[in-house]
């Protein structure tokens, strides 16, 4: 079964391809690198050399963006003239900061939306029509202080948030144009942190990070001085805001177990929460982080950040259900192996 992984290079991207590989998924990736790493695939195949003794990894790695529709299209033709189609299609590429897409709106919907466009078009064109897409939490906006089901009302309150949005209305529509050929899974993730634990691939952001798991790994490095933990007044036990973290490989584990449901099932659309269901202030992630490291990060209060939901929890019991998937790694693996990439990988992968 030949996989074609959109943004495979990335955070998640990555990761996720390390599992198809496990699994003996034919991986074929295309990446802008605008935002990820060349190195995170080839460290990619390292793990699988030292750790499975696997010699022929069966990947292929490719420098394309989206939104350039005839080099998808000439991907999906060469396949299959040689008579090795690809078979589904795990979509993460796009942009992804939030405080970007507010300050460049248009580009985001070229990359994000358009860029989608062109890969259903040409996935049409060539009778691929099995899609695992990379939505978000952030799709359901402010949230309540009950766990989110994937019924809660969808409200983004961002360009980012958006984007995902628009496009699960395309993928909805295209599945409605023809019900009897598409297999599209949602999946709606909560707050992936952590990294492979061994340590070869993590999270490298390009910049500063915007998210706090990041600052937490480059304040405990002593790269920048302090994190600012914005809001320490919300309705919660310790005042900080909630959020559901999730180790990055069962993410990655999540896309699998939705590939294979797509694959034994008929046609069918759905839309998925991959979280663990449980809720962590970020002091508590914080104290986790020093407690399992023995280590300190220091840090000061400032205000609520603009746009900030109190709490954001999954319910995930439709994944755990339908998807036969469950999160195996509690919050100390993801700081135990979140701070070992960071650790070994004091630049990232430069
Ligand atoms: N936070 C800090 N200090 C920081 C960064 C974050 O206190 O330096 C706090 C935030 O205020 C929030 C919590 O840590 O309360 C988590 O913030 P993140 O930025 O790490 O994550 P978000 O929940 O805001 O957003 C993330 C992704 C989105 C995704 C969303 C899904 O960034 O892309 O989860 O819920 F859509």
């Amino acid at each position: 079964m030949k996989v074609l992984v959109t943004g495979g290079a990335g955070f998640i991207g990555s990761h996720t391809c390390l599992s198809l590989l496990e699994k003996g998924y034919e991986v074929v990736v295309i990446d802008s690198f605008v935002n990820s790493h060349k190195k995170s695939l080839k460290r990619v195949i390292d793990i699988l050399k030292l750790n499975k003794n696997i010699n022929n990894v069966n990947i292929e790695i490719m420098e394309l963006d989206i939104r350039n529709e005839n080099a998808l299209d000439k991907l999906f033709f060469e396949y299959q003239s040689n008579g090795n189609s690809i078979d589904a299609v795990i979509h993460l590429a796009g942009l992804k900061s939030v405080k970007d897409s507010l300050l460049n709106p248009l580009t985001y919907w070229d990359v994000n939306v358009n860029g989608s466009i062109n890969l259903l078009k040409v996935m049409n064109r060539y009778k691929c029509r099995t899609i695992v897409f990379s939505s978000s939490a952030t799709i359901y906006g402010i949230s309540s202080n009950e766990s989110l089901k994937e019924n809660a009302e969808i409200k983004p309150i961002n360009p980012y948030g958006r984007n995902k949005v628009a496009i699960e209305d395309l993928l909805n529509d295209t599945f409605f144009s023809d019900k009897n050929e598409w297999k599209i899974a949602n999946l709606r993730y909560f707050n992936p942190i952590g990294a492979h634990p061994s340590g070869i691939i993590g999270e490298d952001p390009m910049d500063v990070p915007n998210n706090v798991f990041p600052y937490i790994t480059r304040v405990a490095a002593g790269i920048l001085d302090k994190l600012t933990i914005f809001g320490n007044d919300w309705p919660t036990l310790d005042g900080t805001a909630i959020r559901d973290y999730i180790h990055v490989m069962d993410l990655a584990e999540g896309h699998i177990a939705a590939l294979n449901k797509l694959i034994e099932c008929d046609h069918q659309i759905m839309n998925i929460n991959l979280g663990t269901g449980i809720a962590t202030s970020v002091l508590e992630l914080v104290e986790t982080f020093e407690r399992v490291n023995s280590i300190k990060v220091p840090f000061e209060f400032a205000d609520r950040r603009l746009g900030d939901s109190c709490k954001v929890i999954a319910d995930n019991s439709l994944a755990l259900s339908f998807l036969a998937w469950s999160p195996k790694r509690d919050l100390e693996e993801m700081c135990v192996d979140g701070w070992k990439w960071q650790l070994l990988n004091p630049t990232g992968y430069k």
